[in-house]
């Protein structure tokens, strides 16, 4: 589906579908858990979902002749680290809006994490008091313009690279893998559960897995906590997405699934749920998930298998999309662990 798109290679290749027997166990047995570990897909700054994204955007941004990518995101955003590290990768400047999405207040949260990693990576970061919301941004719009002000070109990626021409195309590619995989595993996944906030991992999916009739076994796991929006928004970039790599069917509403249910009580703020999630998926498996994104869906896919929600003998693949370094900027809610 992607044959006729340019590709700028930023990830390792295809990732890891490792099986998770200690939590499926934990969980009664009667499912199989099994994560794909998009969170080690690249040596670039500790890798990501974003990267998928940005393989088929940064063809062209350098196409366009600009030499400095600006892009957008909360304090600890994972995807503003990605857009550095490519920066650098490609021998771009990087100017970085963070804004205040989360009302957190570790001591270090502007000093650890995300933020220090792209400071470190050269990018410009400026700081702003905007709060949460995943759409166009007046904050990334004035950025834009002070970068051209200053004599250079710009080249814009909005939040979570998911608002773009290209953004859905990555996680396209991803259900082609999955699909390659599972013939070379000899299984077929029923369900892949995914942390839904910008859109476009769910969304590219989605036009991935319509393609063998599973689009509405995506579940997404909404960590916006404005799911109207978010839902919205994933609409929007699967429709675009369809049409662009030619799907041959409409993406509908009712393709679209997901679960609002674990977000709470606010982005980026996890519940007692959510790091009681961490822990155990860290203590079963060795797998570290973050507050504000992983941690939430893995939340969502235990509470469902607990409640039965996959049939029983169900295969259940969860995208571990990265996060971790946001964890420390979480500091003192795990002082004890
Ligand atoms: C670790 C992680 N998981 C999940 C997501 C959600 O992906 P998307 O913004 O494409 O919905 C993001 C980014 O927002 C992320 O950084």
């Amino acid at each position: 589906m992607l044959e006729n798109f340019d590709r700028y290679p930023l990830t390792f290749g295809p990732t890891p579908i490792e099986k998770l027997s200690r939590l499926s166990a934990h969980l009664g047995g009667a499912v199989e858990i099994f994560a794909k570990r998009e969170d080690c897909n690249s040596g670039l700054a500790f890798g990501g979902n974003k990267l998928r994204k940005l393989e088929y955007i940064i063809p062209d941004a350098i196409a366009s002749g600009a030499d400095t990518l600006v892009s957008i995101g909360g304090v600890q955003s994972n995807h503003t680290r990605m857009v550095a590290a490519v920066a650098a990768k490609i021998g771009f400047k990087c100017r970085l809006v963070q804004e205040a999405w989360v009302p957190h207040e570790d001591a270090v949260y502007d000093r650890v994490g995300n933020i220090m990693l792209s400071r470190i990576m050269g990018a410009d970061v400026q700081l702003v008091d905007d709060g949460f919301d995943i759409g166009i941004r007046d904050s990334w719009k004035h950025a834009i313009a002070e970068v051209e002000a200053a004599g250079g070109k710009p080249y814009p990626i909005p939040a979570g690279a998911s608002v773009h021409k290209f953004g859905g195309l990555g996680y396209v590619g991803f259900a082609e893998e999955v699909r390659a995989q599972e013939a070379e595993l000899g299984i077929r996944f029923d369900y892949i559960v995914v942390c839904t906030v910008t859109g476009s991992t769910h969304a590219g999916m989605l036009v991935g897995f319509a393609a063998d009739g599973r689009a509405r076994n995506v579940i997404g796991i909404d960590a916006s906590c404005t799911p109207a929006q978010t839902r919205a928004q994933v609409l929007e970039i699967a429709r675009n997405t369809a049409a662009l790599v030619e799907l041959g069917r409409d993406i509908t509403d009712d393709d679209v699934v997901l679960n609002e249910a674990y977000a709470y009580p606010i982005y980026g703020v996890p519940s007692q749920e959510t790091k009681e999630a961490i822990r155990l998926v860290g203590r079963l498996e060795g797998m570290i998930t973050d507050p504000v994104y992983e941690g939430k869906s893995m939340q969502g896919m235990i509470d469902l298998v607990q409640k039965g929600f996959f049939p029983e003998g169900s295969k259940v693949l969860y995208a571990h999309l990265g996060g971790a370094p946001a964890l420390n900027g979480y500091g003192y809610t795990f002082r004890n662990g």
